[in-house]
């Protein structure tokens, strides 16, 4: 067993702008969605906001010089649309540009490889507030969007994420109000999915017009579902929430259209029109939403297990499958083993020519000792039997090219405030401190052998045999 990894492939970091940022009134930055629903009270659970956040937009060389230290090849980081175009689709404002300017200079100088993502869930509020990713206008902005900041910044960041987790943004923002906006409307929330897959498609000439020799993908939080029980409900619910989840963003991305099933099922449930037809797709969309993409972005956290509970209220609902010393702070079940399998079934089914792990991580809180030491070994031992998935991937051919540690810092976590961490950095919040936890020492000494000890991977893959 091969234990290292090749000098190209990436460890990098990655944050978002949002989660991050803080300075939402600085620099003729505009509102953004997360603003305005993270003020409105009851939507976060500790009541904060990412008005603050880490502060990164004044201490960014700071993080830069972390991430030195820490010797990553790659950092991924996302722009705050409503920075660049306050209002969305209006004028520009050079001072937004000019922070992600420097930003990806202060990397170029430190050896680091940005990786940009367009669009990490931060809508200028000005579309929302004329339909947001429920209209076709959004589509046109974003594409403007688009041309406005790889025009800017495709000399020097060659590698570009449009999209990341498309399933969250519609589901969690348009469908069940758990996120930014907070709708509540999975009839719109289909159009929002097709929406995104559309700008995607869209955005992807945009940016290799611009960044000449550039790859670009999207990223997607896919997921392996297994039934709980081999019942006909607990493998139906198992088929609604593949479809939801992977078939739903995947197969048109590859040429495939929408999946028939999951068609019905909206037609079933009222969201979709008796003959299926989705009015908000055009002529020529579903050719623009799989134009070839370079890569394959992956987010892995768990794997979802299909319990079609009809006790529970909430029909139909996953459970908890694990008790709670095997899940992180977030109640997500640790499963490396699922990361294989899905690697397994997505290159079997839509086969990729190249995949990165665009986000892997865990939330604890373990605090700082009296000496400052965050001891975070439950983090380090989950990103370095994740990072041993990858090496068993590529052993069976899987061409798995990269891994980003979510997240550099502990952030601002949605509607979680700053109760979970995954950072791989602590942050104090009240001073601003940062501090480099185990997990992060750890990696940062892998990024300098490239290796990990053939025993770890030897013992994850024995997992793998005996869990699959
Ligand atoms: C992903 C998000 C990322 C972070 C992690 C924990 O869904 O992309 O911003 O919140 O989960």
């Amino acid at each position: 067993m091969n234990a290292r990894f090749p000098n190209d492939f990436t460890l990098g970091v990655a944050t978002s702008s949002h989660q991050i940022e803080g300075a939402i009134h600085e620099d003729g930055r505009g509102e953004s969605i997360w603003e305005r629903f993270a003020n409105t009270p009851g939507k976060i659970a500790d009541q904060s906001s990412g008005d603050i956040a880490c502060d990164h937009y004044h201490r960014y060389r700071e993080d830069v010089a972390l991430m030195r230290e820490l010797g990553v090849d790659s950092y991924r980081f996302s722009i705050a649309w409503s920075r660049v175009i306050p209002d969305g689709d209006g004028p520009v404002n050079e001072a937004g540009l000019a922070f992600y300017d420097r930003l990806v200079d202060t990397l170029l100088e430190a050896g680091i490889a940005p990786a940009v993502t367009l669009y990490h869930w931060d809508l200028p509020q000005a579309l929302e507030d004329r339909g947001g990713w429920r209209v076709r206008s959004t589509v046109d902005a974003f594409a403007r969007y688009t041309e406005v900041v790889a025009r800017r910044l495709g000399d020097r960041v060659k590698r570009w994420i449009t999209h990341n987790e498309i399933w969250c943004i519609a589901t969690l923002g348009y469908e069940q109000g758990e996120h930014a906006p907070g709708a509540r409307d999975p009839a719109a929330a289909i159009a929002v999915r097709h929406h995104l897959l559309l700008s995607h498609g869209l955005a992807v000439p945009i940016i290799r017009a611009h960044s000449p020799g550039a790859e670009v993908g999207i990223t997607h939080n896919l997921q392996p579902v297994m039934p709980a029980s081999p019942s006909v409900a607990d493998y139906d619910l198992a088929r609604r929430i593949d479809g939801a989840f992977n078939r739903w963003l995947m197969d048109p991305l590859y040429g495939r259209g929408y999946p028939e099933d999951i068609v019905r099922d909206h037609i079933a449930s009222g969201h979709l029109p008796a003959d299926g037809r989705q009015p908000w797709v055009l002529p020529g969309d579903l050719d623009i939403i799989a134009t070839p993409i370079d890569f394959l972005g992956l987010n892995y956290y768990s794997r979802v297990v299909a319990r079609d509970d009809r006790a529970s209220e909430n029909l139909p609902r996953q459970i908890p499958v694990a008790p709670p010393d095997r899940c992180t702070d977030m109640g997500w079940e640790v499963y490396p083993p699922g990361l294989l399998l899905l690697l397994r079934r997505v290159m079997q089914t839509w086969g990729p020519k190249k995949i990165l792990i665009t986000e892997c991580g865990a939330a604890y809180a373990d605090p700082p000792d009296a000496s400052g030491r965050v001891a975070d070994s439950r983090r380090l031992d989950f990103l370095r039997d994740h990072l041993a998935i990858c090496l068993l991937a590529r052993g069976e051919g899987i061409p798995v090219d990269g891994f980003y540690a979510w997240s550099l810092l502990d952030n601002f976590e949605w509607a979680f405030g700053y109760e979970k961490r995954f950072g791989i950095v602590w942050v104090d919040y009240a001073t601003q401190a940062r501090i480099i936890k185990d997990s992060g020492l750890w990696y940062g000494a892998l990024t300098k052998t490239r290796a990990l000890p053939k025993d770890a991977v030897e013992a994850v893959a024995e997992m793998t045999r005996s869990l699959l």
